[in-house]
């Protein structure tokens, strides 16, 4: 389990040894960009003695920042540099179901050498990522994802816009991921497979640099493969203005908490109050502990005596315009499996297997008592179709469960549109959305390890 004492802290932020990759973000702006996945040496703190072996996009963890324009097409060349087959999956995006990444459904996986040309021209701005689908419990793991940011057409007006990306690192003494627990099934029956480092943009201690006054847009993205983070903010005046890239109502989160779910965005707008000189801290909430993962660092100068005026509104989306029917396909997904679930057997691969035999193929979770991909989709609808998941999540866990292509209402929180969405122990309730996207669409939990362990299922619209 986390440990305080492997939380790293350093000064200063920057690289040991000139033998690293980058640790920030580069930004992309072209109209063709290249991604190429490959391996390599990180820091993620300038004290750190090893560099640590990773996977990266484009010699960088995260990945760079894709910032691509909405409603026109950009071209992204994914070359894989790996010596293992991958993909990208645009998580989020409402996109051709060609280019949604997954591989053996939407598309075959890009072998070692080979590349793909993804074309995205995504209809909603807002913040992203893209990460591996194939084999992500390992892949995503080892650093294989990044934030794409859809740029509006009239951005608000801010003085920073800043990414908040954080992960979740398994790492042993020698600063190396812990490559033996990946695959374990412990954690796959469990909660997932959690780290004892945290990082965010790929360091231990991230400094955001800012002046009192300053309005700051900020990007909260959780590409960790199972850690549900609880991120307290120290900072008075926050308002939160998009939640899984669709903007929402601004509110003030309670107590400057936000919660992320693995796959979860969040944009806030933080007007910098406190005092020239001063650092206010972010931390990730554990049991009783919060661990400092980041600080705002306040410059001796100030840029506004007063703070601006006035609540930022983003640009409503397409998928804003949206209305839910009053009637809806009904489709059950139940949840079973994990430890200390009820389970007693499932059917893989078309046949029915108790929990022993399952267990054997790496299986440990059902939707609707079939574990992993079935041959029959969940559901197949015509396109329009308005459809309501209806979900019991009948096990010991929490589940994130993403829909691909889809933004959905979650009933917990009827007044905006999500594409992932947190089902506690026990929780009945739905995701209900408009099926308009043709293709086939995945379902699936993105505590990745659960994915794996089988609690993943798709959809068809014709
Ligand atoms: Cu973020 Cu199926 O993925
Ligand atoms: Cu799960």
């Amino acid at each position: 389990m986390l440990t305080r004492r492997h939380f790293i802290k350093a000064t200063a932020a920057g690289l040991a040894g000139g033998a690293c990759l980058r640790l920030a973000p580069l930004q992309a702006q072209q109209s063709e960009i290249h991604l190429t996945a490959g391996t390599g040496l990180v820091n993620f703190s300038a004290d750190q003695k090893a560099p640590t072996e990773v996977m990266h996009y484009n010699q960088s963890v995260p990945g760079p920042i894709l910032r691509i324009p909405q409603g026109r097409e950009s071209l992204i060349r994914f070359e894989n540099g790996l010596d293992e087959s991958s993909s990208v999956h645009w998580h989020g995006l409402r996109i051709d179901n060609a280019m949604d990444g997954v591989p053996g459904m939407t598309q075959v996986p890009v072998e070692p050498g080979e590349s793909f040309e993804y074309r995205l021209t995504p209809p909603d701005a807002g913040t992203y990522w893209y990460h591996t689908h194939q084999r992500s419990w390992a892949q995503l793991a080892l650093g294989l994802a990044g934030v794409l940011i859809v740029e509006e057409k009239n951005p608000p007006v801010v003085d920073q816009d800043l990414v908040f990306a954080i992960d979740d690192w398994r790492l042993d003494d020698d600063m190396q991921i812990d490559r033996n627990s990946l695959g374990a099934m412990h954690d796959w029956a469990h909660a997932g497979r959690m780290g004892n480092v945290l990082t965010v943009n790929g360091e231990t201690e991230a400094t955001f640099r800012v002046a009192r006054g300053e309005r700051i847009r900020l990007r909260l993205v959780n590409i960790a493969n199972a850690r549900v983070m609880n991120l307290l903010f120290n900072e008075p005046q926050i308002s939160v203005v998009a939640i899984d890239g669709q903007p929402v109502e601004p509110f003030a989160p309670t107590d400057g908490r936000v919660q992320l779910a693995p796959g979860q965005r969040t944009d806030l707008i933080i007007d910098m109050s406190s005092e020239p000189g001063q650092r206010s801290l972010v931390e990730v909430v554990i049991g009783e502990y919060a661990y400092e993962v980041a600080n705002f660092s306040y410059r001796q100068e100030v840029r506004r005596e007063q703070a601006l005026d006035g609540t930022v509104r983003l640009e409503a989306n397409p998928l804003q315009n949206v209305q839910l029917p009053n009637d809806f396909l009904e489709v059950p997904l139940h949840m079973g499996g994990g430890a200390m679930g009820r389970m007693r057997s499932a059917t893989y691969n078309g046949k029915e297997m108790d929990v022993r035999e399952l267990v054997k193929n790496r299986k440990i979770w059902a939707i609707n008592g079939i574990a992993g991909l079935p041959e029959k989709p969940l559901f197949s609808v015509r396109r329009g179709t308005a459809v309501s998941l209806n979900v019991d999540n009948d096990n010991s866990w929490p589940h994130a469960m993403h829909l691909h292509g889809h933004h959905f209402i979650y009933d917990k929180t009827p007044d905006y549109w999500r594409d992932t969405a947190l089902f506690a122990r026990g929780e009945q309730g739905s995701m209900r959305f408009i099926a308009d996207n043709p293709g086939k669409w995945l379902v699936h939990c993105h505590m990745v390890e659960h994915m794996a362990g089988g609690m993943v299922t798709w959809f068809e619209v014709t």
